[in-house]
């Protein structure tokens, strides 16, 4: 017998507490796995020693349905970079420590390509070390910019989000006779997946977004008010999605890093709304998605929650089959009918590799999405979640803040 400890990292979505689900679930089922640990804050609570025992906190299917339907983190998370062990071993030593202090097997980290440079380093030093502790990897991003996997945990549920969303902007920016535009900023640091799934309004018949500008097309200020006159001449109301991550003149943005070296990004929205407002003088209002489009679970899709929990799971069958080092992927089959198998990839192949959306997906001018690109988005975001409701809105489950400090 030997227990397992799970931990959740980088920034949430809507999907990373099923993919706990799934490891959760699935390590009930294996009499070889007695506790089950949640490590708070990621991995820094295993250097830490601040681990919960899972089993005491969800003690009942309903508890399980619950947490499935809660976005977030549930048992927190870091953006924690650990050094070369080669350089500095010294929280290597501390997460050793842990593990084997508590009989930990196996840990399952769930995050995005940051976290996967943790799965990434900490197997190869336990290989290196002797140790047959199995590290494994369960993706999970909003961004979708992760290597060898087809898509991402979270990315469905997110685009789900900014697609129903961009449609009611849309509703709600054709009322007026006056001309006007409405520029909605979508995450996705240097990838723009997100802020591409919001052109499957075009299957709908809409002319909305009008404008869909991301990360791979080079950007230019100039183009954009000629893209947006040219618009205007064709629309009353023109909607513009744009990424967070477009390239800008320096200082819209804060410049403040994070531990990967990573920009906070925010701001483009408000900064293009002030130049349609002193260039072209029309009504114009900037809309930043924010943190709603990586948490707003009732609006989540259930292919997306479903395959998180199924990856989460099979992830702990791979750790019982004896694999370390590895990611747990998708490999799609077809986009109609959907199907896709859940595979292994080397966590080398992953870690700090970022996926760009293909360019064939953005058209010629390199300011919307191409129809075709659309096939690969709407299998994502099918289904719905039917929610637990209590008073009136969904009801989360949540660790008491004590528990987690
Ligand atoms: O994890 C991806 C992401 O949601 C990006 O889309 C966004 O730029 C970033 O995280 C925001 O980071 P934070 O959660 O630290 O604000």
């Amino acid at each position: 017998m030997f227990n397992i400890a799970v931990a959740q990292s980088g920034g949430p979505t809507c999907a990373i507490n099923a993919s706990l689900v799934g490891v959760f679930r699935e390590a009930l089922t294996e009499p070889e796995i007695d506790a089950i640990f949640g490590s708070v804050n990621g991995i820094e609570g295993i250097i830490s020693n601040h681990l919960v025992d899972l089993k005491s906190m969800i003690l009942t299917n309903d508890d399980m349905e619950l947490l499935r339907q809660t976005p977030s983190t549930v048992l927190g998370s870091c953006r924690f970079k650990l050094p070369d062990y080669h350089e500095d071993d010294a929280p290597y030593r501390q997460i050793a420590n842990t593990l084997r202090q508590r009989n930990i097997g196996a840990f399952f980290y769930i995050g995005g390509n940051d976290s996967m440079d943790t799965v990434q380093k900490l197997s190869a030093y336990f290989s290196e070390t002797g140790s047959d502790i199995r590290i494994i990897g369960i993706p999970k991003t909003i961004d979708n910019d992760l290597c060898v996997t087809d898509h991402t945990p979270g990315f469905g549920s997110a685009a789900k989000y900014v697609a129903a969303t961009l449609h009611e902007i849309t509703r709600d920016s054709t009322v007026y006779s006056i001309p006007s535009v409405t520029i909605v900023e979508i995450m996705g640091r240097h990838a723009g997946w997100l802020t591409a799934s919001s052109a499957v309004l075009h299957r709908m018949g809409e002319t909305a977004p009008h404008l869909v500008y991301v990360p791979e097309a080079h950007f230019s200020q100039e183009r954009f008010l000629a893209d947006v006159r040219q618009e205007m001449s064709k629309h009353k109301a023109v909607i513009v999605a744009v990424s967070e991550g477009i390239e800008v003149p320096e200082g819209v943005q804060s410049g403040v890093v994070d531990n990967f070296g990573h920009k906070y990004l925010s701001g483009i929205g408000k900064y293009l709304e002030s130049v349609v407002r002193s260039e072209i003088g029309c009504k114009v209002r900037s809309i930043e998605l924010n943190v709603m489009q990586r948490c707003s679970s009732h609006l989540g899709s259930k292919t997306d929650i479903d395959e998180s929990e199924a990856i989460g799971a099979a992830g702990v069958r791979c750790a019982l089959s004896g694999e370390s080092g590895k990611v747990m992927v998708f490999r799609r089959i077809s986009d109609m009918p959907y199907t896709v198998t859940i595979e292994t990839a080397d966590a080398a192949e992953v870690a700090n590799c970022e996926k760009f959306l293909p360019e064939k997906y953005i058209n010629s001018a390199g300011n919307n999405i191409r129809d075709f690109a659309l096939n690969y988005f709407l299998p994502l975001i099918q289904g719905e979640q039917h929610l637990v409701m209590e008073h009136g809105v969904p009801k989360h489950f949540a660790i008491h803040e004590s528990v987690l400090k």
